[in-house]
């Protein structure tokens, strides 16, 4: 989802090779991308010795967080060992790194968290995606950390977003039922492509949490999707996070404050009708 649009959002004077473990992607232009397993070190050193990138920006993971529980190897080598790679391929050509992480390195009791908060992670895919935070501060690379969470947008050849999934199953008048009691930031996906290029464009080096301007439940976010998209409100169900029995367990009063990125950094980061008007924006072309 987010790979996509950062190909999107390429700024002037910086050139992409795109990768991903896919033999292709037929909406990225030939030239530009480059399938690559980065659990395959061997691969990988090959790819980064022929481009000589002198940037990587990593939003390749592991994200099903309940699948997480039971792939326990698989994410821990996409999420970790993956990483390992990169800075193993990177220190070659000394390229710094840009990495997406998630708010599920924190356990939710006391959110929402600062950059500098103690993490904690309660699931599987949470303790891979700090592990692989901590091999990147363990690096002589410079390096960024960018932190998100609840990311939504449009993207090819995907499993839909939340939204889309919202919009599809209201239209369809099913009715759903959506926790009231997870609560956190929730972030379009263009606003966070645009704002790692800004970091990388000003080689912004450090952890930076980079998400939504507004804390909401994801409640109150479906509600809101049924209102910019005229859909009827009444199919969404009020439920809580015990009830709903998902495998992982989730941060539930969880969100990040984005005071850095907004205020010191100038990123800009929208609020929930901002980023779902956008999107609608997007949607209906
Ligand atoms: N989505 C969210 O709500 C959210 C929230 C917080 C943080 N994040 C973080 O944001 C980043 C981007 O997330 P996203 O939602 O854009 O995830 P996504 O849509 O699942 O994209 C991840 C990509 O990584 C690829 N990948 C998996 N294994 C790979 C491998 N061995 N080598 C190369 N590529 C591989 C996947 O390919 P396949 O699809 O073919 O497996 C997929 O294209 C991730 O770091 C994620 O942890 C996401």
């Amino acid at each position: 989802m987010l790979g996509q649009r950062l190909v999107k959002y390429t700024p002037a004077g910086f050139q992409v090779v795109a990768t991903d473990i896919s033999p292709d992607h037929q909406f990225i232009e030939k030239n530009k991308y480059r399938s690559c397993d980065l659990t395959d070190r061997d691969a990988l050193i090959a790819l980064i010795d022929e481009v000589q990138p002198n940037k990587i920006i990593n939003a390749a993971a592991y994200t099903n967080v309940d699948g997480a529980e039971k792939e326990r190897d698989l994410c821990w080598l996409v999420n970790v060992i993956a990483m390992e790679n990169l800075v193993f391929a990177a220190r070659r050509v000394r390229a710094s790194i840009y990495h997406i992480s998630t708010d599920y390195v924190f356990d939710g009791t006391k959110g929402p968290y600062k950059e500098t908060d103690t993490p904690s992670p309660l699931g599987f895919y949470g303790q891979s995606k700090l592990a692989a935070e901590q091999v990147l501060k363990g690096s002589p690379l410079n390096f960024t950390i960018a932190r998100t969470m609840v990311l939504y947008g449009v993207s090819e050849n995907n499993r839909p977003d939340f939204v889309g999934w919202m919009i599809k199953k209201l239209r369809r008048g099913d009715a759903v039922h959506i926790v009231t009691d997870q609560i956190g930031n929730t972030t379009f996906s263009d606003d966070l492509a645009r704002a790692l290029w800004e970091l990388v464009r000003t080689q912004y080096h450090g952890v930076v949490n980079v998400a939504g301007r507004e804390i909401v439940s994801r409640y109150d976010f479906a509600l809101k999707i049924a209102e910019i998209f005229d859909l009827d409100a009444s199919l969404i169900k009020p439920i809580t996070s015990s009830a709903l029995k998902q495998r992982a367990p989730r941060p539930l009063k969880s969100g990040l404050i984005v005071d850095k990125a907004i205020n010191t950094l100038g990123l800009e980061l929208s609020d929930v009708e901002e980023g779902l008007r956008k999107y609608k924006a997007l949607v209906q072309g």
